[in-house]
């Protein structure tokens, strides 16, 4: 078991990579990481039922240079969530986070995720035991509302309630999750984003650090959104477009631009290194790299190429060399 290795409360709330099931996974997060070194990225939700009796190596397990990294924790078990919490900082984790916010029907059958905004009272149980258990901090991820929620006063007496536990960062998606008749893309899409609920939030309570999430995807919002709020938190955009990290990076912390092809020479060296200890698919990694060229001319030959030919290469590097072969050869030739 690992140790932090970085102080908890020197990590900038500016900027985070959401958690998002399937995607953000150890792999992928080793991927942002080459594009942002200042991002606090975060795992995928994981239940407490599966860190008490999985397989701990399998869920937990991450590069260092992941740092500073959150888990997200999905219960509503107070004692479950402290130990599940307690595992999580004893394998280095930067901070735990409980998810609120997922609308998922599985999820509701197991009343945690969004429908627990229906029960501010228990949610600050669970915040309280995993307070009692560990001494990273405990942060929220929640919607603005469920169902026919009134717009304001229902998130803020979730807020404050909550932070009466001293909680006191929450990660606020921006739209109300409507938990029936609505898949969970769907519930990412439809209900409206109201920027506006999450912002007054933060006026009223400006001692709690809120992080905006939802729909940010351009450059050109940031000021605006870091007028009114500590941070932002961006998903489905970092994923399909990870370049558009590096530039949020750039923007927010100076750092320089990385060079895309010395990211994939980094990746293939990840790739080989973590074949070396146990048999990997090339693909477990390739896949998050599908739009690392969004927007470049060639990049549907990178995409296309790194996509179809995964599953047969024998190597990343040669699968890479040939990826990045069709990317030049289309790049030059429109
Ligand atoms: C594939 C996928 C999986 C997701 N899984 C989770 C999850 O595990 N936990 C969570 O809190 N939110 C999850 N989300 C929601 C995102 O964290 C985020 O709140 C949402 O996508 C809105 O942000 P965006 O518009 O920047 O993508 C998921 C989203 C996607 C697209």
């Amino acid at each position: 078991m690992r140790k932090a290795i970085q102080n908890s409360s020197l990590i900038s709330p500016l900027l985070s990579v959401a958690p998002m099931i399937d995607w953000t996974d150890r792999h992928c997060r080793y991927f942002h990481r080459q594009l942002s070194p200042n991002a606090l990225v975060y795992t995928e939700m994981i239940t407490t039922g599966a860190i008490l009796h999985g397989d701990l190596d399998k869920l937990l397990g991450f590069s260092e240079c992941e740092h500073p990294i959150a888990l997200q924790l999905g219960g509503s078990e107070p004692a479950d969530l402290a130990k599940s919490a307690k595992i999580g900082e004893d394998w280095g984790y930067n901070e735990i986070n409980l998810n609120c916010g997922c609308p998922s029907e599985r999820v509701q059958k197991g009343s945690f995720g969004a429908c627990l905004m229906r029960e501010p009272d228990l949610v600050a149980d669970c915040i309280k035991a995993m307070q009692d258990a560990i001494s990273i901090p405990v942060t929220v991820k929640c919607r603005i509302g469920i169902d026919d929620s009134e717009d304001y006063p229902f998130l803020e007496t979730f807020v404050e309630k909550i932070s009466a536990t001293n909680c006191n960062k929450f990660i606020i998606h921006a739209r109300k999750a409507w938990l029936k008749g609505l898949s969970p893309k769907e519930n990412r899409e439809i209900p409206p984003l109201r920027y506006d609920i999450a912002a007054q939030i933060k006026k009223t309570h400006p001692n709690l650090t809120i992080i905006l999430n939802g729909g940010i995807n351009s450059l050109d919002q940031i000021d605006t959104i870091l007028n009114e709020f500590d941070g932002i938190m961006i998903g489905r955009e970092a994923y399909q477009n990870p370049w558009f990290l590096a530039q949020m990076d750039h923007k927010l912390f100076g750092t320089p631009l990385p060079d895309p092809f010395e990211i994939v020479a980094k990746m293939g060296g990840y790739i080989s290194e973590r074949q070396k200890n146990a048999a990997m698919p090339i693909h477990s990694t390739t896949r998050h790299m599908l739009g690392l060229f969004s927007g470049l001319r060639g990049a549907k030959k990178w995409r296309q190429t790194l996509g179809g030919e995964a599953h047969a290469a024998t190597s990343a590097q040669s699968l890479f060399d040939t990826a990045l072969q069709q990317l030049q050869m289309h790049y030059h030739n429109t």
